[in-house]
């Protein structure tokens, strides 16, 4: 779901360079947010990304229409488990860190 949705702007590889942007040389202009590898995002709130998706965030524009609310955490979760992957502790009230394989599991809220 993320790569179709997600991927052509932030990457399959989430590194924020997809087929759009291309390093600046795409046909979209703004830079889409380095989902893994820009500490910013590997510890932003999975709430903080479930509002940027739903209402939208300056250049990129709202899911709310396309992804249902469920789809919608199922990507942040992706994305989380993504960025555990890549070695970012994930920035949740939970502090008492699962395994990220267990937190993967959407838990809807
Ligand atoms: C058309 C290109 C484009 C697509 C498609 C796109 N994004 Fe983005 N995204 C951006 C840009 C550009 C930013 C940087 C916005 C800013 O901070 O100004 C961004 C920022 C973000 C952020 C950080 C938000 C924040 O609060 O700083 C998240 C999380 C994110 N995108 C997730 C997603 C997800 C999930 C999808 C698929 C459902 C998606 N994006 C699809 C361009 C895109």
């Amino acid at each position: 779901m993320f790569n179709i949705n997600c991927a052509i702007c932030h990457g399959d590889k989430l590194d924020g360079n997809g087929p759009l942007y291309k390093g600046g040389n795409g046909p979209y202009a703004a830079a889409p947010a380095q989902l893994v590898g820009n500490p910013k995002y590997m510890t932003m709130p999975e709430g903080t990304m479930f509002h940027s998706v739903t209402y939208g965030k300056n250049m990129m524009g709202s899911y709310a229409s396309q992804l249902s609310r469920k789809q919608r955490w199922m990507i942040i979760y992706y994305i989380k488990s993504k960025q555990a992957g890549a070695g970012a502790t994930t920035a949740t009230a939970d502090t008492t860190a699962k395994p990220a394989a267990a937190t993967a599991t959407p838990a809807m809220k």
